[in-house]
């Protein structure tokens, strides 16, 4: 909590085509922590404070995508899962660059229990990350994510909901519920609460006759919990008679719908090449 209090540090990033202002403070080792821009080698994450440093770095990197195995490809779009213990050093410059758009997280030193999902856009050079999300290898409180980002240049284009639904994606191959590792952050509350909507919506529509909380949560792998809150907050449940009863007639259900926004960018499952962690 310690890093909470302290004031934004670095001003900005340089990553690939890219040049970002930062939002918070990260504990970046001594040297880099009054360097007003930071340079990043785009595919291998290593760090700069200078522009040449990084450019002498990048042409000798023989990277062109995160250092893992790509796990998902969709036209331009590739997923790579990237070992902590693997790829200490990526997954460590992964949360220096991340913490500078948290707030809250405490940052994980600890990268060795994490797997890494990095979101990336492909074209004839290489790979670029977009964002990412991180998830322990065994979570004993069922969380399927612990820290999700889509660089600034990125955002309000649909890549946070991608990786929400890949995050839920995953849980259902490991045929278990899953929920996102609490306190989320404001962008963070939103997109879930969109994401949980238009899923559930869309469950509610399309299916025939009646449906159980259960029921609901098997189809999706959203944890009961939060699929309670979300019907709550569309007022679309009641607790009567010492349960929960969805009420949703079809009309109400399309205009919730079509209040609800964009589902971001598609992910599909049959695209995925994956097997769970064990
Ligand atoms: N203002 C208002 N609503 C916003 C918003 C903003 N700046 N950014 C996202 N939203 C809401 C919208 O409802 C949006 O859907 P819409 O565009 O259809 O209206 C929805 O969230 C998701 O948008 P999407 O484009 O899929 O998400 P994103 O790629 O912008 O990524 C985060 C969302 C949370 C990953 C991103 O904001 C982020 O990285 N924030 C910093 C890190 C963080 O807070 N992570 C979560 C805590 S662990
Ligand atoms: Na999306």
């Amino acid at each position: 909590h310690e890093e909470f209090t302290k004031v934004k540090n670095v001003e900005e990033i340089e990553l690939g085509r890219h040049v970002m202002e930062t939002w918070y403070f990260s504990p970046l080792p001594p040297e880099f922590q009054d360097c007003k821009v930071l340079y990043f080698s785009e595919y291998d994450l290593c760090f700069f404070k200078q522009r040449q440093q990084m450019l002498r770095h990048l042409a000798k990197c023989k990277l062109q995508h995160p250092p893992g195995e790509e796990i998902y490809r969709n036209g331009r779009v590739s997923m790579f899962e990237v070992d902590g213990k693997k790829e200490k050093m990526y997954c460590q410059n992964l949360c220096y660059l991340a913490k500078l758009f948290l707030d809250h997280k405490t940052l994980y030193y600890d990268v060795d229990l994490f797997l890494f999902y990095i979101l990336c856009e492909c074209d004839e050079r290489g790979a670029h990350i977009v964002g990412y999300f991180s998830k322990e290898k065994s979570s004993e409180e069922g969380y399927n994510l612990a820290c999700i980002l889509t660089l600034p240049a990125y955002q309000r284009k649909g890549y946070g909901k991608c990786l929400i639904a890949f995050s839920y994606e995953l849980s259902k191959l490991e045929a278990r519920v899953g929920t996102p590792e609490r306190p989320l952050s404001d962008l963070g509350v939103v997109s879930y609460r969109s994401y949980w909507t238009r899923v559930l919506l869309k469950v509610l529509r399309d299916h025939e006759g009646s449906i159980s909380i259960k029921g609901l949560s098997d189809m999706t792998a959203i944890k009961t919990d939060d699929i309670i809150s979300t019907l709550q907050h569309l007022q679309l449940i009641q607790y009567q008679k010492g349960q929960h009863v969805i009420y949703g007639a079809p009309a109400s259900l399309e205009r919730h719908l079509l209040e609800a926004g964009s589902g971001g960018l598609e992910v599909d499952p049959s695209k995925i090449i994956w097997t769970p962690y064990i």
